[in-house]
């Protein structure tokens, strides 16, 4: 099994280009079925989640190919409506397809996602989003099957939590729906504007995306189109850890300053300079970090909860306490035991985790959980003293492309065997 071997304490210097937005690209990818037609991607990041969705569309009978991070998608010759449950499994994000095919074909089946490394991960809002526009749900023997028998009606819905995905497949079903359907409560991440600004470049009519009320005007038929990728804020700020943990200056390019709003500032606490220039964004560390004292992942605009793991690995060598509270997923601290492996010194209690910052980690052998735990676990080990293997990087490459190249180009010896 291929693991990470990381010799740490080196600094790291220069510029590199920030990947597409993993949380985007599969969305869009979903998307694309309801144009029938070709959708030219750029800037789509080549990870594990990305083949994942590309083996569903395969499946459902359209065609992908890859050219570097240019995805071209042809959904014209797209023949079947399910999912079988070897492909659900890979990913749990594959139920962002439950709108999309219900749309395009009236009907869909697959199987539940249950939950995943971040405890359980209900899908009601979906569901019940989905029944509201008319759509007939049976859930039997871990499968769902959906009919959408008159056709998607418009519909005011209220979400009782702004739930990224299900925001996302309200929108898939929404654009093909007779009428228009309001959102309130929906989820402003970037991510969401993304699919809105893909989805009306082939002829939907979205407006409001990136605020609370979103209104879909539904349309009988969408057109390809060429699409780039927003850049990945977490990715971004899993960078910025890693040189600010290291006490390092680097240069991330491609990144949108102002998805980064609530980011930015933790490390600014952290007595970071950071510096914005045309769509540059330079972070110069210290050569001790203080410690950010409270970070509360909340939905966006608020502190990300993707980025809370390798934002908390940069935390483990600041001079104070910080205090972390997640907010967003129940099972989100599976990384806390293994940077205490390396010499941190965190604890946990509930949805709080308390990390006081030490003068040295040094090098262990240590196993990632899930994918933002295996950054954090990266960006601790650049930090250690000596040699850290980190295994499970599986997950790591479901979000990460080529992240041991990418940290090699700024300096780093970390090599993958
Ligand atoms: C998306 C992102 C994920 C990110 C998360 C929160 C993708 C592929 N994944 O996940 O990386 O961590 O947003 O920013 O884009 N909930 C319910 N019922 C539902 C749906 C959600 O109770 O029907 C709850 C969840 O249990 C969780 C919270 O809402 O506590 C947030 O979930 P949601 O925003 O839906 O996250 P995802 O879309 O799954």
């Amino acid at each position: 099994m291929a693991k990470l071997v990381i010799t740490g304490g080196r600094k790291l210097s220069g510029e590199v280009k920030v990947q597409g937005s993993k949380n985007s690209s599969l969305p869009i990818l979903a998307a694309t079925i309801l144009c029938e037609d070709e959708s030219v991607l750029y800037n789509c990041p080549d990870l594990k989640d990305v083949d994942a969705t590309v083996k569903i569309l395969r499946y459902l009978g359209c065609k992908a190919s890859r050219h570097d991070t240019t995805l071209v998608v042809d959904t014209s010759t797209m023949t079947r409506s399910d999912i079988p449950h070897d492909l659900m499994r890979e990913m749990r994000s594959s139920i962002i397809f439950l709108g999309a095919i219900t749309a395009r074909c009236g009907k869909a089946k697959m199987s539940l996602p249950g939950g995943c490394e971040l405890g359980p991960r209900p899908i009601d809002l979906h569901l019940s989003a989905l029944r509201q526009m008319g759509i007939e749900i049976n859930e039997q023997h871990g499968e769902l099957e959906c009919v959408a028998v008159d056709g998607i009606k418009p519909s005011k819905i209220a979400l009782s939590f702004p739930s990224v995905g299900a925001t996302e497949n309200i929108m898939l079903t929404a654009v093909k729906a007779s009428g228009t359907t309001i959102i309130t409560n929906a989820a402003k991440e970037p991510e969401i504007v993304d699919l809105a600004d893909y989805l009306n470049a082939c002829g939907a009519k979205i407006s409001g995306a990136g605020e609370s009320t979103i209104i879909i005007e539904g349309v009988d038929k969408l057109h390809g189109c060429n699409h780039s990728i927003i850049a990945d804020r977490i990715v971004a700020a899993t960078l910025m850890s890693a040189a600010a943990a290291t006490s390092s200056k680097i240069t991330l390019d491609g990144v949108v300053y102002s998805h980064l709003s609530m980011i930015t500032p933790i490390f600014e606490q952290a007595g970071c300079e950071i510096t914005q220039k045309m769509g540059k964004l330079t972070l110069d560390a210290p050569y001790r970090l203080r410690s950010p004292k409270l970070i509360r992942t909340m939905p966006y605009p608020g502190f990300p909860t993707d980025a809370q793991a390798p934002v908390m690995a940069m935390t483990c060598k600041t001079n104070g306490l910080t205090v972390f509270v997640e907010n967003i997923f129940e099972s989100r601290y599976k990384h806390v035991d293994e940077l205490n492996r390396l010499g941190a010194n965190i604890k946990v209690e509930g949805k709080v985790a308390l990390v006081d910052g030490v003068r040295h980690l040094s090098g262990a052998s240590v196993r990632a959980l899930d994918l933002r735990g295996a950054a954090a676990l990266v960006v601790a080990a650049l930090s250690a003293n000596g040699h850290t293997q980190v295994c499970g990087i599986k997950y790591l490459e479901r979000g990460y492309d080529e992240f041991e190249v990418v940290l090699q180009s700024l300096g780093a010896d970390i090599k993958k065997i």
